[in-house]
């Protein structure tokens, strides 16, 4: 459910696809949100400030500059010049900022934490999820070093609605158009819906939590194009990190490759083999009042990887050498500081709680979510799961059910230890 009139940030970018943004304000007036507009000094080269404040009844600001914030002002500033903070009060008191049109330079300084200008640093100072439209000519959109930038924003938990194709200003036709108006409202509407809950006090019982989330299968290299992978989608690591975002925690995920969309507000962390992600858990342990390790890790790794790519001619068979990778749940065990509950889970074939309280006591987590991977439909690469959450002391059934659902029964479960649990 939408909350009345909730304010939303739209920070306009210099771009012909400027005056598509008055379109967006009307519109986002008309589902019932309260717009305020941030406009960039290219982007006053196309449309007049006043425009947007005649439409959004509020002060467009412009610049960090108290001097020249407020230009076309249609409303009083209590304090007859603007503060200093601005940015940081503007930053504060949106629930969302959307960037339509973002041009690759916003994008480029997104990526980079750049801050410039009124735009760039309300960006670094809100913690209030953040949607961008970019729009720009097609070369420049598939540029690496747009697509580079795109990802890390997307990894840092930033909706992206992606450019249409069609005529371009530049006379070119490609990707590269804003996306329609009301595609961008959908968004908004979307993302508000999922954080509203939160905004009304409902579900936020991660609030102050820091949760690192483990997903995805790690790929160990062969030679340069061959790796040793298994068949983990990520989507049990992805839901219980969506899940503890949406009540309230902020989450860390650290991803080996999945085709999964970062959720929103969580920041995740991209490796490849067992010992980047062995890396970057460590790195990122320190941070963690809850670790949630669904990755599925690889046991071993080739212990000499090829350099060049492996010919078939004259190996008619080959044998590869593997060792051991560290078992990263058990140092985070070790390493973990008091008070930090560490969720291991178990995939199993056979004898499933039976192997998943021996894991428990074997690896010395606070629980262990343990899943039977030999059933067709759940576990691994399937949207649902099934298995059953095991304390030293209990084990709670998890019956078949979405992997999001499942998540929330993981995080209820979790609750009670970190309730129960005088370290
Ligand atoms: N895990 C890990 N590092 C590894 C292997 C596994 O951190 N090198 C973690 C997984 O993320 C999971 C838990 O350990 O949370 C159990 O993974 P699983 O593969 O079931 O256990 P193993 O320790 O590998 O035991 P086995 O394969 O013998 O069942």
């Amino acid at each position: 459910m939408k909350a009345e009139r909730s304010k939303v940030t739209i920070g306009v970018c210099g771009g012909i696809a400027a005056y598509k943004s008055v379109e967006l304000v009307r519109l986002l007036q008309d589902a019932g949100y309260d717009p305020h507009v941030v406009m960039t000094a290219a982007a006053e080269e196309f449309v007049r400030p006043l425009t947007f404040a005649a439409i959004s009844g509020h002060k467009v600001i412009t610049s960090l500059w108290s001097e020249e914030a407020g230009t076309g002002s249609v409303e009083e500033d209590p304090t007859g010049e603007h503060s200093s903070v601005e940015h940081i009060q503007a930053a504060q008191s949106t629930r969302l900022l959307v960037v339509a049109p973002a041009t690759a330079n916003m994008l480029a300084k997104f990526a980079h934490g750049l801050a410039d200008d009124f735009l760039s640093t309300m960006y670094l100072a809100t913690t209030a999820p953040v949607i961008v439209a970019p729009a720009m000519n097609v070369k420049m959109w598939e540029h690496p070093a747009m697509q580079a930038n795109v990802a890390t924003l997307r990894a840092r938990g930033v909706k992206v609605i992606e450019p249409g194709s069609g005529y371009l200003a530049c006379g070119m036709v490609g990707g590269g158009r804003l996306a329609e108006p009301t595609a961008i409202v959908a968004a908004v509407t979307e993302i508000l819906a999922e954080t509203s809950s939160d905004e009304q006090g409902e579900g936020r019982d991660f609030g102050g939590e820091t949760v690192m989330v483990t997903a995805g299968g790690t790929r160990e290299a062969i030679d340069p194009v061959r790796y040793i992978g298994n068949r983990s989608s990520g989507r049990m690591g992805y839901a219980v990190a969506e899940a503890a975002r949406r009540r309230g925690a902020r989450v860390v995920l650290i991803s080996a490759p999945t085709g999964l969309a970062c959720p929103a507000g969580v920041e995740r962390v991209d490796v490849v083999s067992a010992e980047e992600m062995r890396t970057a858990v460590l790195a990122r342990l320190g941070e963690a009042s809850v670790v949630v390790m669904a990755a599925a890790v690889s046991d071993y790794r080739v212990k000499t990887v090829a350099t060049q790519k492996m010919k078939r001619e004259g190996s008619p068979a080959v044998s590869l050498e593997l060792e051991s990778t560290a078992d990263i749940l058990r140092e985070v065990v070790a390493r973990r500081a008091a008070g930090t509950l560490v969720v291991g889970f178990a995939a199993e074939t056979e004898d499933v709680v039976a192997n998943g309280r021996a894991k428990l006591q074997r690896k010395g987590v606070d629980a262990v979510v343990v899943n039977d991977v030999s059933k067709d439909g759940i576990g691994f690469d399937s949207e649902r799961n099934a298995g059953s959450f095991l304390t030293k002391d209990t084990a709670i059934e998890l019956p078949v059910q979405s992997k999001a659902k499942m998540s929330e029964r993981i995080l209820d479960e979790v609750l009670k230890l970190r309730v129960g649990a005088l370290r």
